[in-house]
């Protein structure tokens, strides 16, 4: 039985989830954009920044994701973003597969995570992280590119928002290219914790 597709990301309240450039990507505004993020045990730990850390609902809702995800699908300027920043041991522990149009051999790490990547698109890269993922569940990680065609595609089916308090003014728009005429959703929670909110949504076609 195959699990379900979902993406999972952090956004500022006017609607973005990175700053444009990625030199930017460790400035301020990133740090406060995923600020619910980086003092969390979980992500302590797999980050391989040290033992301790806070425990509570943010951390719960970060296991949570890691622990359903049997394979992620991750678009390419993501995935160079996070080449130069992972450590050897990459957070995902599971096969990657990265839509990209450069062919590239599998870069495999230590600690279980596989990067594959594939070069006909979203479509086989989601059947190849379905099988990779087996009862589990595939993520479509990243970034706003790849998760728009995802979602306009019909191909996700449910998501996570965790819009936190802070405003970019301009970067990479999360729901840039949507097409509002046949996505629909429908929310099923809402989570507020001292550092950002998290809103679950279902997603159908119209
Ligand atoms: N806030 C958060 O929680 C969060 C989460 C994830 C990511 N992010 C951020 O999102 C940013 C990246 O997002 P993005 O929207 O700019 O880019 P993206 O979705 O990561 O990557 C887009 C690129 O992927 C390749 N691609 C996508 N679809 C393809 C297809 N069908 N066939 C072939 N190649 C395809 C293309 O690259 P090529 O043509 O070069 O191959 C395309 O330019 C990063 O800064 C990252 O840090 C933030």
């Amino acid at each position: 039985m195959s699990g379900m597709v979902f993406f999972s990301v952090s956004m500022s309240l006017d609607g973005f989830i990175a700053p444009e450039s990625s030199e930017e990507l460790m400035g301020k505004q990133w740090m406060e954009l995923q600020q619910w993020v980086f003092r969390q045990r979980h992500f302590r730990e797999n980050l391989q920044l040290g033992t301790g850390g806070e425990e509570g609902r943010d951390n719960d809702i970060l296991r949570e994701t890691f622990e359903r995800t049997g394979a992620s699908v991750m678009g390419k300027r993501m995935f160079d973003a996070g080449e130069t920043m992972w450590p050897d041991e990459a957070p995902f522990h599971t096969p990657v597969f990265v839509v990209t149009h450069e062919e590239r051999e599998p870069w495999r790490r230590p600690g279980g995570t596989t990067f594959h990547f594939v070069n006909d698109g979203i479509e086989a890269a989601l059947d190849q992280a379905r099988t990779a993922a087996g009862s589990r569940d595939v993520r479509i990680a990243g970034g706003a590119e790849t998760i728009v065609e995802h979602l306009n595609a019909g191909l996700v089916d449910e998501f996570t928002v965790s819009l936190s308090p802070v405003l970019f003014g301009s970067g990479i728009r999360l729901f840039e290219g949507i097409d509002a005429s046949r996505v629909a959703l429908a929310q099923v929670a809402a989570e507020a914790s001292p550092k950002t909110t998290h809103l679950k949504y279902v997603v159908h076609l119209r």
